[in-house]
């Protein structure tokens, strides 16, 4: 089975996992102070978010050279050094490749605004001419208003997401050379994948229609959209995946990419395209055993039929971290750890958030002074975007920064005293040693597929080959259930699971593995 079949692998956002220069933001230094954490962590591989050189409209997702780092997270020697050091503890890399759209301070950018209607630098870039005064289309940009941009000429460029964002023309060949190049000169540096930001946004309906509707972002991996998930799309991916294939090791391509449905997403990783695609539809399920059991079972459906195994994530960059979507507080983080052994537990690859290690919760008190998400300003100040799942790491000590660094771009809530890795590593109960555990028992699960046992409604239980068994408790009442046979990990005290020798009584909003048949019934 090749590596990232059932990989754990871990996001690192770098400008809030560890600051190595004492500036208050993350840097690359910093992630090569803490590997040792993913290490002890048990992953196989980090993915790392864009750290080239940007504006910093977008966290960095808006790019001005795909071949250089920012100052602020380092330059390109520690890039390699990075990558290097990775490799000799055993940890696979991925790079983030945002193809969608550059930063408006890209240098193709820069050209094709001085350079006018009509001309080949604008051809790299979406320009259309307006309806009067009004915009050439009705798409909406994902962060609030309108997707299009006036320059001073009177053409409108278009913007899925910041208008430092210009998308790319993607029927335009040499964005297709540019890239083909972008990608190689970061597998030549030895990284083992790429992430593609926007996977779904590359191609654009012919004549850009109108999408008929507002409201357009709320329907993202919902609905169909003219500028989402478009067939074009796949023709790129095939062209990638001859870029991967030609390198050796195994070198993946993972999507970003948000689709209508499960046998959408799963035509990105058709044999010829890419490797792994991110699960949204598994995020969006709510804390009950029917809808964790239908996403379950139509995402596992629909990549069977294409051959790839399922890519599993509960939180990232962009989401509410799951603490807080699944109730907050401390059923929010009892629903959380038992999300994480059953998500641990299904066959497939799964990512892991920086700091879901930990059980943080979404902040959702930042002043509105420290606000750097272009959603919030983008929205007319309506929504206060993402910054809340991007609060520094707390690593150790009794307050704020957290031996993040010298201070921290967003500030951590005094209380995450408690949550700190130093606090949380000798702790036997922590969320911390949860994880340590789960990594280090996962690697011996069975390679099964996946097979349900038949529970009350509330209980999803499944086993994977004949000696692991999985059970979940979703509701707020216990459920006495048929023992499945000995304990292996529980999400919550051990002390909880009661029962007689025969029967298990599975604690609310919880989550346990087991092993060993059940004894037969005499
Ligand atoms: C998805 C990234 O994860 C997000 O952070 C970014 O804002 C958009 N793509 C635009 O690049």
């Amino acid at each position: 089975m090749s590596w990232w079949h059932s990989a754990v692998i871990y996001q690192v956002y770098v400008r809030s996992f560890a600051d190595g220069n004492g500036d208050g933001v993350g840097d690359l230094a910093g992630v090569r102070d803490r590997l040792g954490h993913l290490v002890d962590l048990g992953v196989d591989a980090l993915w790392i978010t864009p750290f080239y050189t940007s504006p910093m409209a977008d966290g960095g997702y808006d790019v001005a050279d795909y071949r250089a780092v920012d100052p602020l997270f380092g330059d390109l020697a520690e890039a390699e050094a990075l990558i290097a050091d990775a490799h000799r503890l055993g940890l696979r890399v991925i790079v983030d490749i945002v193809p969608n759209h550059t930063s408006a301070q890209h240098p193709w950018f820069v050209e094709a605004l001085s350079a006018g209607p009509g001309s080949r630098a604008r051809e790299r870039y979406i320009f259309r001419d307006g309806v009067g005064d009004r915009p050439p289309n009705d798409w909406e940009s994902v962060f609030g208003g309108p997707a299009w941009t006036r320059v001073p000429d009177g053409q409108w460029y278009l913007h899925l997401f910041d208008p430092a964002q210009p998308d790319l023309n993607w029927r335009n060949p040499e964005v297709h050379a540019e890239f083909a190049d972008v990608l190689r000169f970061w597998l030549d540096r030895g990284v083992d994948g790429v992430r593609i930001d926007v996977a779904h946004g590359m191609v654009k309906a012919d004549g850009l229609p109108d999408a008929g509707r507002t409201g357009q972002s709320a329907l993202l991996g919902s609905a169909e959209l003219p500028y989402f998930d478009q067939d074009g799309v796949h023709e790129i991916y095939r062209e990638w995946r001859k870029i991967l294939d030609s390198y050796p090791g195994e070198r993946i391509g993972l999507a970003e990419a948000w689709a209508p449905s499960a046998g959408r997403l799963a035509l990105y990783l058709r044999p010829d395209e890419l490797h792994q695609a991110f699960n949204f539809h598994y995020v969006k399920a709510e804390w009950s055993a029917a809808q964790f059991r239908t996403v379950i079972e139509e995402s596992l459906d629909a990549v069977a039929r294409v051959g790839a195994p399922c890519t599993w994530v509960l939180s990232n960059h962009d989401i509410v971290r799951h603490v807080t979507r699944y109730g907050g507080g401390e059923t929010g983080l009892r629903r959380a750890r038992a999300a994480a052994l059953l998500t641990l537990a299904l066959p497939g690859s799964v990512y892991v958030y920086q700091g879901e290690e930990l059980g943080l919760p979404e902040v959702t008190d930042l002043p509105d002074e420290v606000l750097a998400d272009p959603q919030w300003r983008r929205s007319g100040y309506t929504e206060r975007g993402r910054d809340g799942c991007r609060v520094p790491i707390p690593w150790s000590g009794g307050e704020p920064p957290f031996g993040f660094g010298a201070s921290s771009w967003l500030p951590q809530p005094a209380d995450w005293a408690r949550l700190t890795v130093a606090a949380q590593r000798p702790d036997p109960e922590s969320t911390l040693s949860l994880y340590r555990a789960a990594l280090r028992l996962r690697r011996e699960l069975p390679a099964a597929p996946l097979r349900w046992a038949e529970t009350g409604p509330d209980v999803l239980a499944f086993h994977r080959g004949t000696g692991f068994t999985c059970t979940v408790n979703f509701g707020s009442a216990p459920v006495t259930m048929p023992r499945p046979g000995r304990l292996l990990l529980t999400s919550t005290a051990r002390s909880e699971f009661g029962g007689t020798g025969r029967t298990v009584t599975l604690p609310p909003d919880s989550a346990a593995w087991w092993t060993e048949p059940a004894p037969s019934p005499s």
